[in-house]
C-alpha cells in the first residue's frame, strides 16, 4: 500500500484525572500525488495531528504507516532516520535555526543524508524567491521571506511525505499562489503525498480533498 494510510488514530495530553482528550477516530489516507487539506477551529488538534503523521509526536492508539511501513514499529532513531529521509515539515512557526544562514537552513536536510549540493539550495533559494539572500542570517528576513525558507527547506530532498502547518499564513497573495504550485510541483511530478493545515479557503480550494478535523474524527 503506497501513501499514508491513519487508522483510528486518538491522541491525548497529559495523565490520569489531567489527561486532556485532543481527538480520537481518525482516520484516512492520502495517495502519493495527492493534496489533502485539513482545517478546523483553532486549538482542535491539526498541529497535534501533523506532529503524530511526522513521528514527532506519540499517539494512544490506531496507526500511521507511510507506503506500508507503519511508524509505531520503529524505535525514536528509527523514527528520526525514517523522518530525515522521507518527511518535509513546513512548522507553523517556522523553526528556522537563528544560528545558520539562510542557505544553511534550506541545505539542512541534504546535510543530515549526506547529499550536499549547493546547486540545488541555489535553485530551491530561486524558486521561492529568495534568491541572494542566501547569506542573511534568519533575523534580517521578514516573517515571509522566513516562511519561505522554511519552505524551502522542507522541499529540499524531495521528500515522499510533505506536512505543512498554514504555509502561506505570513504571505501576500502572489506569493501564497507560488509556494502552493511548489507545493504542489513535488506532489504531482514527484509523487509526495501532501497533507496541508490552513485556514485559507484559497489554498484548501486546490486540494484534491478537504478534511474537516474534529474531536470524534475527521468528516
Ligand atoms: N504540549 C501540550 N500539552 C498539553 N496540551 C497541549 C499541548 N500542545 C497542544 N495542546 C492542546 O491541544 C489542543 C490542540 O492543539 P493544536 O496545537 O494541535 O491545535 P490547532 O488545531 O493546531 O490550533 P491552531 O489552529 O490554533 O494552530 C489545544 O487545546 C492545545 O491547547
Ligand atoms: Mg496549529
Amino acid at each position: 500500500m503506497s501513501g499514508l494510510a491513519i487508522r483510528n488514530l486518538a491522541k491525548h495530553y497529559g495523565r490520569g484525572a489531567e489527561a486532556v482528550p485532543v481527538f480520537s477516530g481518525v482516520s484516512f489516507d492520502v495517495a502519493p500525488g495527492e493534496f489533502v487539506a485539513i482545517v478546523g477551529p483553532s486549538g482542535v488538534g491539526k498541529s497535534t495531528l501533523l506532529n503524530c503523521l511526522a513521528a514527532l509526536d506519540t499517539w494512544d492508539a490506531g496507526s500511521v504507516a507511510l507506503d506500508g511501513a507503519d511508524l509505531s514499529a520503529l524505535d525514536e532513531t528509527q523514527r528520526a532516520l525514517w523522518r530525515r529521509r522521507h518527511v518535509g515539515f513546513v512548522f507553523q512557526a517556522f523553526h528556522v535555526l537563528p544560528h545558520l544562514d539562510v542557505a544553511q537552513n534550506v541545505a539542512l536536510p541534504l546535510m543530515l543524508l549526506g547529499r550536499h549540493d549547493g546547486a540545488r539550495v541555489a535553485a530551491m533559494l530561486d524558486a521561492v524567491g529568495l534568491r541572494g539572500l542566501g547569506a542573511r542570517l534568519p533575523q534580517q528576513l521578514s516573517g515571509g521571506q522566513l516562511q519561505r525558507v522554511a519552505i524551502a527547506r522542507a522541499l529540499v530532498h524531495q521528500p515522499r511525505l510533505l506536512l505543512a502547518d498554514e504555509p502561506t499564513g505570513n504571505l501576500d497573495p502572489g506569493t501564497a499562489a507560488q509556494v502552493m504550485d511548489l507545493l504542489l510541483a513535488q506532489t504531482r511530478q514527484h509523487g509526495a503525498a501532501l497533507v496541508l493545515v490552513t485556514h485559507s479557503e484559497t489554498a484548501a480550494a486546490r486540494a484534491d480533498r478537504v478534511i474537516h478535523l474534529r474531536a470524534d474524527g475527521v468528516h
